[in-house]
């Protein structure tokens, strides 16, 4: 009755790799308990869905072990593409009424069997030129995302506390670093197979996109052009380049992939743009373990007009240097993003 409300581990599971982190507030701000990720072999996953849970189980396990962390609450977070984010008007009313009128509403919202999706609601604001009205955010997730998450946190003997989405995670991570933004900006986290898009507009709810980019397309695009393995071309992109390869051939590749993903990224803004006329972005800020491929930022200048820059999560973060490293958290911080926002969450 009396159990304190810990921060949560904030458990990040990518195709790439497990990402754990671990919050304590201290004196009113925030201290890092721990962190680490433990890389996933690639057929841990497969299209996106997770295809082995024991073997990421086991990983999370060990990572958790070796980080010698405290605490087995995990905040966990379900990717965009398996979440239906809406916002629906409906008169203002109190969060009991809302109950009542969701129960047998629903389904009118949802684009899925109710059956099939979790879904969960909250009411932001009463609408500005309306004011009988109030707005609610309404989030549906796929049951087999959901459990597939529980699942494999409880076969590592911990146990889920809060179930997120990534999106929301992004911009916690933001907001907790740099505060709520007076203008727009745009948050880009390109991890290996995909990448998570938010645009902040002030305090409104985030727009969000989820696409199909991320590093392993770099990757891909290596191993055809030079005959290699996924592995042999994993460690060129990384700057292991053998004598025989040319270094302006690989950057040219690792070029045209980036442009292939600047383009989906201004189509997503420029539909963004319709709807929001006025408010153009202007800033972008860069994280996920992608975001480190040298050059990345100068392709992003040539070709958009907009402020690029990284985003490293543990800026604002105290931390013991004696016990991490500062040049590590330098290194890691921009692919923790997630993890962080969700090692935000508190249980109850
Ligand atoms: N120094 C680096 N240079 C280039 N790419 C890098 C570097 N370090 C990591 N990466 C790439 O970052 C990607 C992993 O990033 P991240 O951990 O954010 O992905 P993930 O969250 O596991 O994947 P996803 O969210 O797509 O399922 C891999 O494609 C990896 O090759
Ligand atoms: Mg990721």
């Amino acid at each position: 009755m009396f159990a304190k409300k810990d921060n949560l581990l904030g458990l990040d599971v990518g195709s790439h790799s497990v990402k754990m982190l671990q919050l304590k507030l201290k004196d009113g701000s925030f201290h890092l308990a721990g962190l680490g990720l433990a890389p996933l072999p690639r057929e841990a996953f497969s299209e996106g869905r997770v295809n082995q849970p024991e073997l990421v189980a086991n990983r999370i396990k060990t990572l958790f072990k070796n980080l010698k962390l405290k605490g087995k609450l995990v905040a966990a977070g379900v990717s965009g593409y398996d979440v239906m984010i809406k916002k629906i008007e409906v008169p203002a009313m109190s969060e009991k009424e809302l109950d009542n009128r969701m129960q047998s509403e629903l389904g009118q919202y949802i684009p899925y069997r109710i059956e099939e999706v979790d879904v969960d609601y909250q009411i932001m604001d009463l609408v500005k030129d309306s004011p009988n009205s109030m707005e609610v955010l309404l989030v549906a997730a796929k049951k087999e995302s959901v459990s597939e998450h529980v699942n494999m946190v409880r076969q590592s003997n911990m146990s889920t506390q809060v179930m997120d989405v990534d999106f929301f995670a992004l911009n916690n991570a933001f907001e907790t670093t740099y505060g709520v933004s007076d203008g727009t900006v745009a948050l880009l986290d390109i991890g290996s197979h995909k990448a998570i898009m938010n645009i902040m507009i002030q305090n409104l709810t985030p727009y969000t996109r989820a696409l199909s980019i991320g590093g392993s397309q770099i990757t891909d695009a290596i191993k055809d052009r030079f005959k290699l393995t996924f592995d042999e071309a994993e460690r060129m992109k990384l700057g292991y380049i053998p004598n025989k390869y040319s270094k302006e051939e690989l950057q040219e590749i690792v070029s045209s992939v980036i442009r292939n993903w600047i383009s989906e990224f201004k189509r997503v803004i420029d539909f963004y743009l319709t709807n929001y006329p006025h408010r153009d972005i202007e800033k972008i800020y860069l994280s996920g373990g992608s975001c480190r491929i040298p050059g990345l930022k100068k392709v992003f200048h040539e070709h958009m007009d907009i402020d690029v820059d990284i985003f490293n999560p543990l800026n604002k973060i105290n931390y013991d240097s004696k016990a991490f490293d500062p040049a590590y958290l330098d290194y890691i911080g921009p692919q923790m993003a997630i993890s962080l926002g969700l090692a935000l969450r508190k249980a109850g």
